[in-house]
């Protein structure tokens, strides 16, 4: 990892005036051949986004925008990503859903030292399994500022699911500071800790209704760094397929997307390839990503919604437009009923595409999703950082029971490997392949099984960055 970590910034001026800036592209030989190399510099530093006309967000970001720049390649290539930090605070960058060795996953402490300000680390692993993913600080609540977006492998042989693509990368836009988000969400779910009691730690940040001590204090959701009320029009012509890239970026809003007039089918779950299926709306968590194929077979102006999925407002308003057509007036300000009401994505809908499932034979553990003291939040009552280290041998076959005895929903995420679902009447290991699952709240159940195929030292844990931060969250040891 040395090579990597110790690029000095003269090797990397002379790199960034080559073709950094913009796409590179080389060959390198390998352990294992030849690969083109997909070159990309990534700025991470203090910028202003145009969220909308006449309003500015004054944040951190890559490249001066938010969500940071497509980084793309061909499954067979490799990826190589020079990070310049500009923050005045160390940063990293994770790979969210992308198997890669241990040292390019990102995380402080873990597999890298923090790139400190002015620092450069250079980020380098193999495009192999194609998907739809995305890239984020992991150091601190860095993600809710905007350092984040999006990641594509495509596969070498296209799949031919739709004639062209439209990326849908969802936000939720926090205009303060997330660190004064969470320290006032600290002052009411935990009372004691800011008043120098303890009264009322233990039933922090649990309580139904307590949207105000539960979520940071958002202004909006955000549609490819754009305000969800002020997005210009898609159009689209009668007899195309559309494939939307859903990505959910956001740090703590799960978001419900559909579109009026049309069905999605469903195509991958976490860039893994499903077997179709026809919805009228989804949900999708933090760090959750769908491809979805819409078939464009109507007329007229529709409208493409998204936002929490606890609310009744679409806080994201997409027109889509057939050809030459107008959008209509009156934008949707309540989901409709058309789409609330109807086929709503269901992870027992879900079956990878080459049909492959088996018996559970996985070391079972179960891990508890509760909201422990303090505000904290756990898992099997431990807050991270004062939490067991999960160890597993290299190729063990584990099953983690999630259970969640809290009132909210928590995306867990597992970095370095993908798990499958089980379906819990069967038992069987058969559902989508996914590195990220929601586990609905009150009693919300969901098993995984997965091998322990990527040694080193990764996480686990809750994608809500504020569940994250206050102990939702383990190290895994694997080999
Ligand atoms: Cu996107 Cu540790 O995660
Ligand atoms: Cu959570």
């Amino acid at each position: 990892m040395s090579f990597l970590a110790s690029l000095d910034r003269r090797s990397f001026l002379k790199q960034s005036t080559s073709a950094l800036a913009a796409l590179g592209f080389a060959r390198i030989a390998g352990a294992d051949g030849e690969r083109a190399v997909r070159e990309y510099r990534l700025v991470a530093a203090p910028a202003d986004i145009p969220v909308a006309p006449g309003r500015v967000w004054s944040t951190w970001a890559y490249n001066g925008q938010v969500p940071g720049p497509m980084i793309r390649a061909t499954q067979g290539e490799r990826i190589r990503v020079v990070l310049e930090n500009q923050l005045a605070e160390p940063t990293t960058i994770h790979w969210h859903g992308v198997p890669l060795p241990n040292p390019m996953d990102g995380l402080p402490g873990l597999t890298q030292e923090p790139v400190a300000p002015g620092g450069t680390f250079v980020y380098e692993f193999d495009a192999d399994v194609p998907g739809t993913y995305f890239y984020h600080s992991h150091v601190g609540l860095q993600l809710d500022r905007g350092l984040l977006g999006p990641l594509v492998i495509d596969p070498a042989e296209p799949e031919g699911v739709a004639d062209r693509e439209f990326l849908l990368f969802l936000d939720d836009w926090l205009p303060t500071s997330p660190d004064d988000a969470m320290a006032a969400m600290m002052a009411v779910t935990a009372p004691g800790m800011m008043g120098g009691g303890m009264m009322g730690g233990g039933m922090g940040g649990g309580m139904a209704g307590a949207t105000s001590a539960t979520e940071p204090p958002y202004a909006g959701y955000l549609a490819n760094g754009r305000l969800g009320t002020a997005l210009d029009a898609f159009a689209v012509t009668r007899g195309e397929r559309v494939r939307l890239r859903i990505v959910n970026g956001s740090a703590a809003t799960t978001h419900r997307v559909g579109l009026t007039g049309h069905k999605l089918t469903v195509t991958h779950a976490d860039g893994q390839r499903v077997a179709p299926v026809d919805v009228d709306s989804l949900l999708i968590g933090m760090g959750e990503r769908y491809d979805v194929a819409v078939r464009m077979e109507s007329t007229g102006a529709w409208t493409l919604l998204a936002g929490s999925a606890d609310s009744a407002v679409p806080g994201i308003v997409l027109p889509v437009v057939y050809g030459g057509q107008q959008p209509s007036a009156a934008p949707i300000t309540v989901w409709p009923t058309s789409l609330t009401r109807g086929k709503s994505l269901s992870y027992a809908d879900l079956a990878p595409f080459d049909g492959h499932g088996g018996p559970s034979s996985g070391r079972v553990m179960t891990l508890t999703l509760s909201a422990g003291a303090n505000g904290t939040w756990t898992i099997n009552g431990q807050a991270y950082p004062n939490a067991e280290v999960l160890r597993f041998q290299l190729g063990e076959r584990i099953r983690f029971q999630f259970r969640n005895m809290s009132m909210l929903r928590h995306p867990m995420h597992l970095h370095g490997h993908f798990f499958q679902l089980i379906d819990r009447a069967t038992g069987r290991v058969s559902g989508a392949v996914k590195d990220t699952v929601t586990v609905e709240a009150m009693m919300g159940a969901v098993d995984v099984e997965w091998v322990a195929d990527n040694p080193g030292r990764w996480l686990l844990h809750c994608h809500h960055a504020y569940h994250m931060e206050m102990g939702m969250m383990r190290e895994v040891v694997v080999g």
